[in-house]
């Protein structure tokens, strides 16, 4: 038989750098089909010299690309994106990736009979939440090219299951953080903006009470739900990823004063601030992918200080 092999876009980014380890554990080839842009090329010379992983890099804007490079994959991971902030700045070059560069990835994954597809989806697709936890089920509401993009992925994941047969499963990010994470990642920056002053003696500085929170789940939790959808038995929705916790700003400054274990305490900055809130609901991981997080911030928190050393 042959080896059951991966076709991975974004595949030399920040979360596949955490879930390929786990794919070649478990007996997989991986093809990281990248442009390169934001990837990590050290880490993917590390990778493909286990002889397991190769590297097209190509973009996802260009379908035949993505046509050739899915030939042989029996499973398709599309993480390929531009973030929430450069499609904002740029919606034209927002919509070519992520709407075509979607397109493209459905297409050729169900015109090659791929067994299934994982689709990087975002907790954004819900817009700010009417309720806590945020169920699958619950109004969505995209507000940017990027959250507009990644609903527009899962319908469109939708007509390909419907007219060629494809299995999928979108999983819906919460905030992801963790080791290897590029500084200006969207919701994460607070982290680090934090960790500096704190470094440097100074203590974080809140706007308003710190009461907005964030649903923050660590990277190696991420990278094993995603290879539990490529293999769970049941498909064709799209299931949140994330702790159910909601931690508020001020609750972080404290987690991470005392991961770098200092004396101090966060400073208020009074002034009105819009209280956004998140928090998944996360029974439907559970009982699709047999999932269930592992890190908790606090942990997760910690390692990312004494990592950062
Ligand atoms: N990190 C988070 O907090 C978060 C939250 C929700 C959803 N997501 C989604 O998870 C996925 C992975 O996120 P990440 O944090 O690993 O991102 P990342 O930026 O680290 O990785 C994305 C990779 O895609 C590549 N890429 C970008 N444009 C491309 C193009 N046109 N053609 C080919 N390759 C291209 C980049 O070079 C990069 O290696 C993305 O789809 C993202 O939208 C991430």
């Amino acid at each position: 038989m042959s080896v059951p092999t991966v076709f991975f876009s974004g595949g030399a980014g920040f979360i596949a750098s955490h879930t390929i380890p786990i794919l070649l554990e478990r007996g997989y080839r991986v093809r990281i089909f990248d442009n390169m842009l934001r990837g990590d090329r050290a880490m993917v010379e590390e990778l493909a010299a286990t002889g397991m992983v190769d590297l097209v890099e190509q973009d996802v804007r260009y379908g035949g690309a993505v046509q050739n490079a899915m030939k042989g994959c029996t499973h398709a991971i599309h993480f390929a994106t531009v973030s929430i902030n450069k499609s904002i700045a740029d919606p034209y070059e927002s919509i070519d990736i992520n709407v075509t560069g979607n397109h493209n990835v459905f297409a050729a994954a169900a015109d090659h009979g791929v067994k299934r597809l994982v689709f990087a989806s975002s907790a954004s697709v819900y817009g700010d939440p009417e309720k806590l936890p945020m169920h699958e089920d619950d109004r969505l509401d995209p507000l940017t090219p990027y959250c507009i993009s990644k609903r527009m992925g899962e319908d469109l994941l939708g007509f390909y299951q419907r007219t060629k047969g494809l299995s999928w499963l979108a999983l819906r990010f919460f905030n992801v953080y963790g080791e290897g994470q590029k500084i200006e990642a969207y919701y994460t920056s607070v982290i680090n903006t934090f960790l500096r002053r704190i470094r440097t003696g100074e203590p974080p500085v809140i706007d308003g009470r710190g009461e907005q929170s964030m649903d923050f789940v660590h990277v190696r939790d991420i990278a094993r739900a995603v290879v539990s959808a490529l293999e769970s038995e049941r498909d064709n929705m799209p299931i949140n990823i994330g702790t159910g916790i909601d931690t508020s700003i001020a609750q972080l400054a404290k987690i991470l004063i005392a991961a770098v274990g200092v004396d101090m305490e966060a400073q208020f900055n009074p002034r009105d601030v819009l209280v956004s809130r998140r928090a998944a609901d996360i029974n439907r991981a559970r009982e699709v992918l047999g999932w269930e997080p592992a890190v908790s911030v606090e942990q997760g928190m910690a390692e990312l200080v004494r990592n950062a050393r």
